[in-house]
This record gives C-alpha cells, sequence and structure tokens, in this order.
C-alpha cells in the first residue's frame, strides 16, 4: 500500500517507521497540510493519512476520489475537519484514532493549571535573573476548588481522575453520563449550574455543530467572578473575542488554550521571525494571564507510538476488506 502522509513533521516519521517495521507500507511524507490546491499530490496513492488541520472537506475529497485513493486514516482523534457525509457518499471509509492516550492530554491540561496558578513560567525567569520577589506570583490552593468538565468521555475522565487526587471538588456536564467518572465521586450538572459554581472550567468535548461556540460571551456572563478557562480540546469550542473581552474586564483570571480556532494558519510551523498578521491572536498573547501551547497536548513518547501503531492498523484492516471498529464512514447513514 503506497501512503502519502501529510502535515508530516520528523517525529511522525520517526514513529510512524518504527511501526512500519511490522507492516512494510510505503510511506511518503509532505510537510503541506492537505488542500484543494494540493490534492494533485495524492496521485498514485491508496491511503492518505491527515492530521487536525488537514482539509478534507468536500472538494478535497471529490479530488482524492478522482486520484483514485481509496482510504483516509486520521491520526488523530477530532474529526471536525472531516466532510464524512461525502466520504460516505464517495466510498471513502474514513478512519481515526479515538483513544491513544488520554492521559497526555489529561496530563497537559493540569500543567496549564498548574503554570497559570502557579505561575513557574515567570518564576522560572526571575530567578535566573536573580530576582527572588514573590510579588505577583501568588496561586491558590487546588484542594477544594470547584472543577467544571465540559466532556467525560476518555480525557475528561483522565483529567477528573488527576483533579480528584488533587482534592478537587468536580462537577461535569455531558450529553451522555460516564459511570466511571460517577464512581470517583464526581456530579452532573446542567451547563447553567456549572458555570456559575466553576472556579476552574475545563473543555473535553468535541467539536461539532452543537458545540461550536460553547463558551461565548452569554456563557462568561454566568461564570464565577475569576474564573479560569483552559481549552485543551478544539479552538472552536471557545469564541475567542468573548474570551479577550472577559480577560479586558477581568472576570476571568486565567485562560490556558493548547488550541485556537485559526491555528491552521499558525501551529506546527516555525514562525520566529515572521509578523503574525491575526490580530486576536497577538491580543491574547499580550495578556500575563493568559498561557498558549501550540496543540502539544498528544505529544508523548507513548503517544505518539500508540497514534502510528493504530493509524497502520486501521489500513491494515481496510486494505484486507476486515470490519474496523475505528472506522468513522460507518456510523453514517
Ligand atoms: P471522547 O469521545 O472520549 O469524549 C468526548 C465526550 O464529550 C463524550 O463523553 C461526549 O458525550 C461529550 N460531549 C459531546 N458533545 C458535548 C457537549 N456539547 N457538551 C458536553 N459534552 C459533550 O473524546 P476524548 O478522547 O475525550 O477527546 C475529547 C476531545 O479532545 C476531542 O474531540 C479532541 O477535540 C480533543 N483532543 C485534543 C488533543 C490535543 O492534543 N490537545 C488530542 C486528542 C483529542
Amino acid at each position: 500500500m503506497r501512503i502519502a502522509v501529510f502535515s508530516a513533521q520528523p517525529y511522525d516519521k520517526q514513529f510512524l517507521e518504527q511501526e512500519n517495521s511490522q507492516h512494510g507500507y510505503e510511506l511518503s511524507y509532505f510537510d503541506q497540510q492537505l488542500n484543494e490546491a494540493n490534492a494533485e499530490l495524492c496521485k498514485g496513492f491508496d491511503a492518505v493519512c491527515a492530521f487536525v488541520n488537514d482539509d478534507l472537506s468536500a472538494p478535497v475529497l471529490n479530488r482524492l476520489k478522482a486520484h483514485r485513493v481509496k482510504f483516509i486514516a486520521m491520526r488523530c482523534a477530532g474529526f471536525n475537519n472531516v466532510d464524512l457525509v461525502t466520504a460516505k457518499s464517495l466510498e471513502l471509509p474514513v478512519v481515526r484514532v479515538p483513544a491513544y492516550s488520554p492521559e497526555a492530554v489529561a496530563e497537559h491540561t493540569l500543567a496549564l493549571i498548574l503554570t497559570l496558578n502557579r505561575k513557574t513560567h515567570r518564576a522560572y525567569n526571575r530567578v535566573r535573573e536573580s530576582n527572588f520577589t514573590l510579588n505577583g506570583l501568588l496561586g491558590f490552593n487546588l484542594h477544594g476548588k470547584t472543577v467544571g468538565l465540559i466532556g467525560t468521555g476518555q480525557i475528561g475522565l483522565a483529567t477528573a481522575k488527576i483533579l480528584n487526587g488533587f482534592g478537587c471538588k468536580l462537577i461535569a456536564y455531558d450529553p451522555y453520563p460516564n459511570p466511571e467518572y460517577v464512581s470517583l465521586g464526581g456530579h452532573y450538572v446542567e451547563l447553567e449550574q456549572l458555570y456559575s459554581r466553576s472556579d476552574i472550567i475545563t473543555l473535553h468535548c468535541p467539536l461539532n455543530e452543537g458545540s461550536y461556540h460553547l463558551v461565548d460571551e452569554a456563557s462568561i456572563s454566568r461564570m464565577k467572578e475569576g474564573v479560569m478557562i483552559i481549552n485543551t480540546s478544539r479552538g472552536g469550542l471557545v469564541d475567542t473575542k468573548a474570551l479577550i473581552a472577559g480577560l479586558k474586564s477581568r472576570k476571568i483570571q486565567a485562560l490556558g488554550l493548547d488550541v485556537y480556532e485559526q491555528e491552521s494558519q499558525l501551529f506546527f510551523h516555525d514562525h520566529s521571525g515572521k509578523i503574525i498578521d491575526d490580530e486576536l491572536f497577538e491580543r491574547l498573547q499580550s495578556f500575563p494571564n493568559v498561557l498558549i501551547t501550540g496543540h502539544q497536548g498528544f505529544f508523548t513518547e507513548e503517544a505518539l507510538t500508540q497514534i502510528a501503531a493504530i493509524t497502520l492498523n486501521n489500513l491494515t484492516c481496510l486494505a484486507g476488506d476486515q470490519p474496523c471498529e475505528n472506522e468513522l464512514t460507518h456510523a453514517i447513514s
């Protein structure tokens, strides 16, 4: 099987090559994001392996089909960038990696919470400058604080387990309650209550039509004064303009983002030395209480090993005409 790997970074190559020793597929790596303009590159390939910011909208899928691509393998969990209805109608099966290491993203969520709270990023710089003053570094105990989780699937649950260890009170909203979360001692509440009661709100739900801009001006207005908001899921879950207004009014005390709505223009590439034209991103960067990381929640050795293994196994299933439990197009009627 010939596989075209898009948005390929050196680490993708490293982990895919390691796993491919068991499969012997022919892998070609393109560092570009897949889009309509470069879909020609897929000519002669049996499968396309794509990531979070590749464009798999209807026009691109049509081109892939015309180039006789047979399978699409997402090497990620989220699939908001794939038009599944079109893929199904074109008989282009799409597979993904639903869970590789929920702990990787959960642990990164905690890294954002702890850094924002105890300001270790600022302390590091101060101590290196031989400045040992503590003014401005004041934090709060996580113990006893109420954390609101939006989404209690794999990552939400892994995050809840860690927060439970910190002695936090857990409340959550999810249309499909998870018994494992309840057995941890967590409670489900309506979104309204989650907004009004949480000291920290952390997002762990997928981006879809129902969750787009879930955190907007109206929901922020219902949150506690001084709330901390963390988003390690997808940028489109939050309205960036509303976040900026919330930061300016001091309603939001701290904001941690591993994802950003316009991230496809920025993330996974080196823009140092260039001028960034995104005014909203630059405004976010100007706040001392905002911490942004470039979609690295998944970025651990364990997760990359799992992603590579599951991606290639998914393709082996499809090529062998075997049922694949990670196929997304199955669920489309
Ligand atoms: P999952 O499918 O196990 O859990 C998602 C949960 O969200 C489910 O329980 C579902 O019922 C719930 N949900 C759906 N719509 C909701 C809504 N409107 N409000 C509240 N809950 C809702 O998914 P998993 O593995 O926990 O991943 C969650 C998200 O994390 C993914 O969709 C992806 O966007 C993001 N992610 C981010 C990564 C990163 O590197 N930062 C890496 C992997 C995933």
